[in-house]
């Protein structure tokens, strides 16, 4: 077939598709090329326009590397990384909501004891996070992996201070106890500007958006049987709370800062006075995978 028009283009390539012998492959691809054509149709762009897209793209893809990755950031600050998120968790009542991974998860973060303190020396005000983990529809999940990462009072996570000599901070793996209780000593976190000196940040700027997300703590948490809960808790009070840049913020994440005098606690002596983060965590069920008929 030939001499295609805008009238007959969309349907020569829909029908060109189904030759994916993956059944999954042609449903991926016919909902690409229709929406793909939809969206041409209605934005009509000028040539210089959509070079000026492809041109966006690949900046977007040059910026990614092992440190940075800004198709995460496009993904995440359109809402598709939500929109993924919600689709892959219809999470049964009593679940806690889950919500955006970001760019500043580390694998194998160092495994700590209960109580110790991820960010010694560190200027801030003291913080004390504890919680419990245990099943949606039951009892405590003793030896849950809670892994946890947050940034500092400025807003910067230890990863983007690696490239001039910084180390890891703000971020360690706990074990829960035999109760599925946790807690550690950090500072508290401040809001902060996702990575916006790249394409991202320009079309966030274009849009008349700003790129703030609201304090939080972020946390994954694992457990044999159950979904592996990837979250934050949300400072109560933060002004970005209504106008998180990636669209992560849910009511259920949100906590009050309580703030506590000076006083022995968990066997420490705290002599300043310290603010407390607490948080119980509902793991959903492992979601049994059927078997693909042959
Ligand atoms: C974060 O919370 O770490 C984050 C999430 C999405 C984009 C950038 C940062
Ligand atoms: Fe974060």
């Amino acid at each position: 077939m030939r001499n295609f028009d805008e009238n007959n283009i969309t349907e020569a390539v829909l029908e060109r598709v189904q030759l994916a012998p993956s059944a999954r492959m042609r449903d991926i691809s016919t909902a690409l090329v229709r929406h793909l054509h939809a969206f041409i149709r209605e934005i009509e762009p000028t040539f210089e326009e959509w070079e000026a897209g492809i041109r966006f793209l690949t900046e977007v893809g040059k910026l990614c590397s092992d440190t940075r990755q800004e198709f995460i950031l496009l993904s995440d600050t359109l809402g598709a990384s939500m929109l993924v998120d919600a689709i892959n968790h219809r999470l049964p009542k009593g679940a806690t909501e889950t919500t955006v991974l970001g760019p500043f998860y580390v694998e194998n973060a160092p495994v700590r004891e209960l109580g110790a303190d991820i960010s010694p020396g560190m200027a801030g005000e003291p913080l004390l996070v504890e919680g419990t983990v245990r099943a949606a529809d039951g009892g405590p999940l003793p030896g849950a992996i809670v892994d946890v990462w947050h940034s500092d009072r400025e807003g910067y996570y230890d990863v983007e201070h690696y490239d001039a000599g910084g180390e890891v901070a703000m971020r360690a793996r706990f074990k829960a106890d035999a109760d599925g209780r946790f807690w550690f000593w950090t500072i508290v976190p401040n809001f902060y500007p996702i990575p916006h000196d790249g394409p991202v940040g320009r079309m966030i700027h274009a849009q008349g958006r700003h790129p703030y997300r609201p304090a939080h703590v972020h946390f994954m948490i694992a457990a044999p049987g159950f979904q592996t809960l990837v979250t934050h808790v949300f400072v109560e009070g933060d002004k970005y709370l209504d106008s998180d840049v990636v669209f992560g913020v849910k009511d259920s994440l949100v906590r009050k800062l309580e703030r506590r005098s000076a006083a022995p606690v968990h066997g420490r002596r705290i002599d300043r006075d310290y603010a407390v983060l607490a948080y119980d965590f509902a793991l959903a069920p492992a979601v049994v995978k059927q078997a693909v008929p042959a």
